[in-house]
């Protein structure tokens, strides 16, 4: 139990040095685990105090893969397929889409829906450029169950770009375009056989985007009014 205490605090400290926040915060949960009597508490604050620490320090080094500081508009971070995909015969890929030109502003969280209003007003002059690179592995460079079938697995490959997506100059938020968007069917197995997806979070995404799309395109539920 001690060592426990002794090793929040040592987190603790950290956050102080870095941040000056958040300290309270983790002295309580951590205090409050310890309490429970639960048998796995230790275990799983160890675990817990070791996330948070890699991921504040992934964050305050700025630009390491996933952590990401919250981005100014949805076209300032960049984004993972995270899941592997078929590159040919023999050979599998990951691949990211990060903007060419990305703004460091700070997001304004004051207004709620901010993502959607600085895509807006990103949008309404200017073209948007990502660059679409992909991390390649050939099958005998593979560990199925590793690389394939744990999307938790970072591969270190260097990222080669291959294209640009171009995002051009538009207005998406008119009443035509929403609608629109609705009747949008998203899913990543829509593709060529040489790209198909791969692994066991892309096999259940297939299910769950095709049961999406069935659900939203089924009549809306009638409200008193209508
Ligand atoms: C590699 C992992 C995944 C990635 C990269 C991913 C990415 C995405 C993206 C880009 C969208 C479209 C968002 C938009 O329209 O603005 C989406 C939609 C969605 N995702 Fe995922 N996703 C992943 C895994 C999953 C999993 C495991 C589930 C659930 C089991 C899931 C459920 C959904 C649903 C329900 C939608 C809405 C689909 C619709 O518009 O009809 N996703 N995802």
């Amino acid at each position: 139990m001690r060592d426990h205490r002794v090793e929040a605090e040592g987190v603790d400290l950290e956050f102080n040095q870095s941040s000056g926040q958040g300290s309270e915060k983790i002295k309580q949960f951590a205090g409050k685990m310890l309490a429970s009597g639960d048998p796995g508490a230790d275990a799983r604050l160890q675990r817990t105090l070791q996330i948070v620490t890699r991921v504040r320090a992934l964050a305050a080094d700025g630009d390491k893969g996933a952590f990401e500081r919250p981005p100014a508009s949805p076209v300032d971070n960049k984004y993972y397929g995270a899941a592997p995909f078929l590159f040919g015969d023999d050979r599998v890929m990951k691949f990211r889409a990060a903007p060419v030109a990305r703004s460091c502003a700070a997001p304004d969280v004051a207004d709620p829906d901010y993502l959607r209003t600085a895509l807006i007003k990103r949008l309404k002059h200017q073209t948007v450029v990502f660059d679409f690179a992909i991390q390649v592995r050939t099958v005998n460079q593979l560990n199925v169950a590793t690389d394939i079938e744990n999307t938790s697995t970072e591969w270190d490959d260097d990222f080669v770009t291959v294209a640009r997506i171009t995002i051009p100059a538009q207005n998406f938020n008119s009443a035509e375009q929403r609608e629109k968007c609705e009747r949008l069917f998203f899913t990543p197995w829509h593709g060529i056989a040489a790209h198909a997806p791969l692994g066991g979070i892309n096999r259940l995404r297939k299910a769950v985007y095709e049961a999406s799309a069935r659900h939203r395109s089924l009549p809306k539920e009638p409200t008193a009014i209508e």
